[in-house]
């Protein structure tokens, strides 16, 4: 469990950190613009745009709308969150200038642009050369007027380098062409109203004079003028501006409706700007001072220009539209990225509870395991303990009991009785004493079949050492490791029962297959061959399947009992056993055995031995039953032989002669030659009834050597004579 946790944790932490550094910018760059304007707005979007191609920038904007004060303390703000790099425009040349070295002072690279300062502590410097459009303005207007006429120089802010430069260098153009006349040079600040106001101060007092061109410094100012000229209602001069910008408002569009004479391009380029940032950023190679090339906007070229502008601004707009649907993309990817990896750990979660849960049956029925097995070798140890002690105690017991009954023990002293008796009770409370242990270990039931018997009084028995059985008693089978249990079997059984014995199950077996006996009585446990599989393989083979088998076993437990019915055992007798139990079982097998007496649908002539009512015959099995059809069909076809011998049947069926006689006489209690005259005779009654061959002729016919054998033959089994059946 330990284990899952710290997965987790790690899992949430990588998922945690892939997030971070998906989001996080690497560069932020502060841009303090001095104004807020639409020559502004446009290098705004720029900017923004060149930022667009670094995934790695992160752009700041701030706008101090004119306001020295204001951008001061911006630029600190600016530096205060952590910028990288400051891009400033600063309002006036002198006023920013501490703002500016203290983010320099820190360490944070500034890049000037547009406008100037008097500090050196600058990074770089991007701009027009004001001074040089200022001059080239002045150049145009000596031109457009013919080198002769009056005119208004309205200014930009007071102490903005621009204003400054351009009026430098448009004076000093002007001061080359004598028959051009500043008339008043006006103080404006870069905005629309300021200029208006001023111009129209001045047309108030100078009511009358002529002016035959108004320069505004930026296109809002030239605007401004040509608004109070209007209003004043006097012929109107032309106007020239500086900014040049494209779209609705812009001077280029002016130019073309006449509404200004001309004006200038002043160059916005943020894109550049940027990557000029960045590559400051990276430590990339850089220019200290970029001069930015421009172009004056005229009558003439004022339509090109606008749609050359405009077409770039179309591809602008395009441009920033395409980010935006990419950065949405990049947002769902985001989204379905942190989705996968939610997905992701929760699967894992899921494996590694699976795991645990796998891992805790595991180990479960590992335990369980281990301790059935405990349990098996424990009730194992018990049981071989047990069946250690019953045997000796099966050997005390069982020879005690025959002793009493004899004639011996009847004439003993009433001493040597007493001191017997004790023996007995002793042996018996000995019995019940490991029956006890056995449960209390096993948790199991002792099964003592024997019990009634046990307590039966002991009834006195003939001495019969010496009787022997007659030549057709039935022959049983003991199957026992211990000699001395087969010693003590065997004087139980030897008066009534011709015996057979064998050390283990596969010589048990052996005997089994070669001498047929009638009946088994076999231990279980035993060297070499079991008891339990000695069971099933006699009952699993042709010649031994009908066999009865009585297993004498010291293994007391009831389940035990069912392993041995289950390995097809007909009886099961618990160790120390009692003799008659044994002997009224045997006897009672033996009596069940079913008996197929009329193979040919003849009544017998002798009447079989009667079941006892209480026992059942069991139906023969299937394979006695085909066992009985294949010798009824071998017969059948070969009783016309009259030299046919029971050795022939035997082979026919693939058998000793003693296995055949054996298996026929238990399955059906008559030898096989028996069955085979029984079977002519039949035979020879069906031919008598429905042929109309002589006698002589039918008794040939079913084998018989002699017809006057087949006619004694005949009355023997049926009581009367042939020729009374073809009467009939
Ligand atoms: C924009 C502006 C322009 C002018 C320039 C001078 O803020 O006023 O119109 O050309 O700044 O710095």
């Amino acid at each position: 469990m330990k284990s899952v946790k710290i997965h987790i944790v790690l899992l949430l932490l990588c998922v945690l950190l892939v997030s971070c550094s998906s989001s996080e910018k690497k560069y932020r760059i502060g841009v303090s613009q001095c104004s807020d304007d639409i020559w502004r707005d446009k290098q705004n979007s720029e900017l923004q745009i060149g930022a667009y191609f670094h995934e790695n920038v992160e752009l700041r904007f701030a706008v101090a709308f004119d306001s020295d004060e204001r951008q001061i303390q911006q630029i600190d703000s600016l530096v205060s969150t952590g910028i990288d790099l400051l891009i400033v425009a600063p309002n006036q040349v002198s006023t920013i200038s501490p703002a500016i070295d203290r983010a320099y002072d820190k360490g944070i690279p500034v890049i000037v642009f547009e406008r100037k300062t008097n500090t050196k502590k600058y990074t770089a410097y991007m701009g027009a050369d004001n001074y040089e459009m200022g001059h080239l303005m002045g150049e145009y207007v000596a031109t457009r007027l013919n080198e002769r006429g009056r005119i208004i120089e309205v200014m930009g802010l007071k102490g903005s380098s621009p204003a400054i430069e351009r009026h430098n260098g448009f004076r000093e153009a002007i001061a080359q062409h004598p028959g051009i006349q500043v008339v008043a040079t006006l103080q404006g600040d870069w905005t629309e109203p300021t200029a208006y106001n001023t111009v129209k101060q001045w047309l108030d007092k100078n009511m009358g004079e002529k002016i035959d061109l108004v320069f505004g410094m930026n296109d809002r100012t030239a605007m401004g003028a040509r608004k109070a000229f209007e209003e004043a209602g006097v012929a109107l001069p032309l106007f020239c501006g500086i900014d040049g910008l494209p779209g609705e408002n812009g001077g280029i569009r002016l130019v073309m409706d006449s509404l200004l004479d001309a004006s200038y391009i002043y160059p916005t380029h943020g894109d550049q700007l940027l990557q000029l940032a960045v590559d400051i950023l990276e430590g990339n190679p850089y220019e200290k001072e970029t001069k930015l090339m421009s172009v004056l906007v005229t009558q003439e070229n004022a339509r090109v220009l606008l749609m050359e502008s405009e077409e770039i601004m179309r591809q602008s707009h395009n441009l920033e539209q395409l980010h935006e649907k990419a950065s949405q993309y990049l947002d769902q990817l985001g989204n379905q990225r942190t989705l996968i990896f939610v997905a992701l750990a929760a699967i894992f979660l899921l494996l590694a509870l699976l795991a645990g849960i796998y891992m805790y049956y595991l180990q479960r029925a590992r335990i369980q395991d281990e301790r059935m097995q405990m349990e098996r070798e424990q009730l194992d140890f018990y049981t071989q303990v047990s069946h250690e002690l019953r045997t000796p105690l099966t050997l005390i017991q069982g020879p005690l009991d025959q002793l009493l009954r004899t004639n011996d023990f009847r004439t003993a002293s009433d001493n040597a009785r007493e001191l017997f008796t004790i023996v007995r009770r002793n042996t018996q409370h000995l019995t019940g004493l490991i029956n006890k242990m056995l449960d209390a270990q096993t948790g199991g039931t002792v099964t003592d079949v024997n019990a009634h018997v046990e307590t039966q009084h002991l009834a006195p028995a003939e001495s019969a050492e010496n009787v022997k059985p007659d030549e057709d008693a039935p022959t049983v089978l003991i199957v026992d490791d211990n000699a001395d249990i087969r010693i003590y079997l065997r004087s139980i059984l030897q008066r009534q029962y011709r015996l057979l014995e064998a050390e283990d199950g596969k010589r048990g077996l052996e005997l089994a297959r070669e001498q047929v006996p009638d009946l088994i009585v076999s231990d279980v446990m035993m060297p070499v061959m079991n008891g339990l599989e000695f069971c099933q393989q006699v009952k699993k083979d042709d010649i031994s399947c009908h066999i009865p088998v009585i297993l004498l076993t010291a293994r007391a437990l009831e389940k035990h009992q069912i392993e041995g019915y289950e390995s097809g055992a007909d009886a099961y007798i618990t160790k120390p056993f009692s003799p008659e139990l044994l002997l009224v079982r045997i006897s009672n097998l033996l009596q069940s055995r079913h008996q197929l007496k009329d193979l040919w649908g003849m009544k017998p002539a002798a009447e079989p031995v009667e079941a006892p009512a209480t026992i059942a015959a069991p139906a023969p099995t299937p394979i006695e039953d085909a066992f009985i059809s294949r010798f009824k069909k071998i017969v059948e076809e070969r009783l016309a032989d009259s030299n046919l011998s029971v050795e022939d049947l035997a082979a026919d069926m693939g058998l000793s002669r003693v296995q055949l006689y054996r298996k026929v006489k238990a399955l059906t209690g008559s030898t096989p030659v028996d069955l085979l005259r029984k079977a002519r005779l039949a035979q020879a009654q069906k031919l008598l009834q429905e042929s109309t061959l002589s006698v002589s002729e039918i008794a040939y016919k079913v084998g018989f050597a002699s017809p006057s054998y087949f006619t004694k033959c005949y009355k023997d089994e049926f009581g009367t004579v042939p020729g009374e059946a073809r009467k009939s």
